[in-house]
């Protein structure tokens, strides 16, 4: 066993993408069991001052926020960095960092929507992602949980880009695991479905639709069986597995 606390025991928790609705509800679950301190990374400094009080209000004993945006790739060494160092290192990350590039969930409107779905959701998640584990190897130990998304499992015609920015990071967080398995970090792939929150509001929910605390309690189990993967709700899986085998003219016929 590392030096850190592996699982879902670790005290130190960084979020990045500090205001997501998913990835607080797992910081509140995690709290339930034991205190975390607790550093948000994101864009808004209003909104993670609010999502900081929140955490408090639950019992974190130390809410640290830390100003950045998944496109400013230059900074993000520095900020990830001062999030490590100045809660004293890291045990569980979040990497919740995510965009759909439409309110009415289907494609963005144009190319430079598109582009810019895969600079934050890709590029920027995969940045972040990158400059995370480069501190959880260096200090041996430590768990990322990457919000991945069915999606990334088979992209269909109504959400190419975002199906395809998942799978670009959920691939890229599978072959990180492997990469770092032998350095005591441990790396969770989370797959949730249609979830309930401000991401999809208005939308029309997917059959097997969960919530945000449906998901986080899903993620704790994952943390605590060591899974690489969760499916959240479980069923996914299954339902994804058949989706995977769906000939192509059939699989285009499917249109939401
Ligand atoms: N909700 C679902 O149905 C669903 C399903 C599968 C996977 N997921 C994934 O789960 C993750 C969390 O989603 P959620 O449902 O909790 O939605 P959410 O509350 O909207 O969270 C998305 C997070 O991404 C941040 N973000 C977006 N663009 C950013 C940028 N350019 N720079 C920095 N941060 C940026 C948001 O920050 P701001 O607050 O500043 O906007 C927010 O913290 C995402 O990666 C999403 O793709 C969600």
């Amino acid at each position: 066993m590392s030096a850190k606390r592996a699982g879902s025991e670790g005290r130190r928790v960084i979020v990045l993408g500090g205001t997501s609705e998913i990835a607080l509800e797992i910081v509140r679950a995690l709290q339930q069991r034991a205190p975390r301190e607790v550093a948000l990374v994101g864009r808004n400094h209003e909104s993670l001052s609010r999502s900081a009080e929140e955490l408090r209000a639950a019992g974190s004993p130390r809410v640290l926020t830390f100003t950045l945006d998944a496109l400013e790739l230059e900074r993000h060494s520095a900020v990830v960095g001062q999030a490590f160092e100045e809660l004293g290192g890291g045990d569980i990350v979040l990497l919740a960092v995510g965009t759909l590039g439409s309110e009415r969930g289907g494609q963005p409107e144009d190319v430079a929507g598109a582009v810019s779905v895969l600079q934050v959701n890709l590029v920027g998640a995969g940045s972040l992602m990158m400059e995370a584990t480069r501190r959880l190897r260096a200090a041996h130990g430590g768990t990322l949980v990457v919000l991945s998304s069915v999606a990334a499992e088979r992209p269909r015609r109504a959400n190419a880009v975002y199906g395809a920015s998942k799978a670009g990071l959920d691939a890229l967080a599978q072959g990180l695991a492997d990469d770092l398995y032998e350095d005591g970090v441990r790396v969770l792939v989370v797959r949730p479905g249609f979830v309930h929150t401000r991401m999809t509001r208005g939308l029309d929910p997917a059959p097997l639709a969960s919530t945000p605390e449906a998901v986080a309690a899903a993620v704790l189990a994952g943390l605590d069986s060591g899974a690489q993967t969760v499916w959240a709700p479980r069923p996914l899986r299954l339902v994804m597995l058949v989706m995977r085998l769906i000939p192509r003219p059939l699989f285009r016929r499917i249109k939401r």
